[in-house]
């Protein structure tokens, strides 16, 4: 399938790694002009390097933290500048410390509904013109988190689920001006994210990373940790024109870890 995103501009948050990294190649494979974004400048720069002759269209960057309002409604202006609009959105974010209810603080459940709550409302809000100039696709990348909670994760368990809800409401609002809005979950994909959390398991349990990856690649049907390109193809995919029908959907990438209906 030919998932064709000449002419098309796409805004992708926190892609100067792992999986926003990994989206932004898929889309740009595809012919679209990316903006990437993330805290630091000499990575963003580095990315933009290794993926500008990737595909037809450009990749900028700019360096934003996504917790802040001000600097979301710049890296909105600033992509709408480049590229003229904006036509696919793509929220994402670092991962929220991992703790049970005891350790987190009243600091750390700001931190985490800012970053991964309130940084995609901001987003979808200050993007919104430019969608609805021609219709346009909205995808949130969360965690399997919004069908089974994951044990000692209480924050992102929290927030993730919050994206379903805004993202299946803003269906309902958004389909009169042409917009999709999806959600994509990824399990388990081989990442710095995957990395992190593989230690704090091993930490808790007294064991080896190496076990605590084993024991969690054990739990997935498929027996594998996912690739972030398996998991930018599914972004793609719902990105593009091939999806005219899937809104207000969530959608696993796990491998068939999470064993719910
Ligand atoms: N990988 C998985 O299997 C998996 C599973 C479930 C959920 N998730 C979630 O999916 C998201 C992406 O995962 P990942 O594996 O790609 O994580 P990652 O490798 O840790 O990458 C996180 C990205 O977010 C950026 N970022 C972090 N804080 C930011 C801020 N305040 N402002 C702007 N950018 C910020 C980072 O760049 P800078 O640090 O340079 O700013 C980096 O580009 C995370 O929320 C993660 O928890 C991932």
């Amino acid at each position: 399938m030919n998932f064709n995103l000449s002419g098309k501009t796409a805004l992708v948050a926190a892609s100067s790694q792992g999986l926003g990294r990994a989206i932004a190649e898929e889309l740009l494979k595809e012919g679209a002009n990316v903006m990437i974004c993330g805290r630091d400048e000499e990575k963003l720069s580095g990315v933009q390097e290794e993926l500008k002759s990737i595909g037809k269209g450009q990749v900028n960057y700019f360096k934003v933290d996504l917790t802040n309002n001000e600097e979301i409604v710049t890296l909105v202006d600033h992509t709408v500048k480049k590229y003229g609009g904006i036509d696919i959105l793509v929220n994402n974010a670092g991962g929220p410390p991992a703790g049970s209810f005891d350790t987190i603080t009243d600091e750390m459940w700001q931190n985490a509904f800012e970053l991964n709550l309130l940084s995609f409302i901001r987003l979808i809000r200050e993007s919104l013109p430019y969608l609805r100039k021609q219709g346009g696709k909205i995808i949130n990348v969360a965690s399997t988190s919004i069908k089974e909670p994951i044990p000692g994760l209480i924050l992102s368990n929290t927030f993730r689920t919050g994206i379903a809800g805004l993202s299946k409401t803003l269906a309902g609002e958004l389909a009169k001006d042409g917009i999709l809005i999806n959600t994509v979950a990824p399990g388990r994909i081989s990442t710095d994210r995957t990395k992190h959390l593989d230690s704090v398991r091993a930490k808790a349990q007294g064991i080896t990373v190496e076990e605590a990856e084993k024991n969690s690649k054990a739990n997935i049907p498929l027996k594998r940790y996912g690739t972030p390109e398996e998991f930018a193809k599914v972004v793609t995919f719902l990105a593009s024109d091939a999806n005219s029908y899937m809104t207000g959907s969530s959608f696993l990438v796990d491998g068939g870890m999470i064993k719910s209906l």
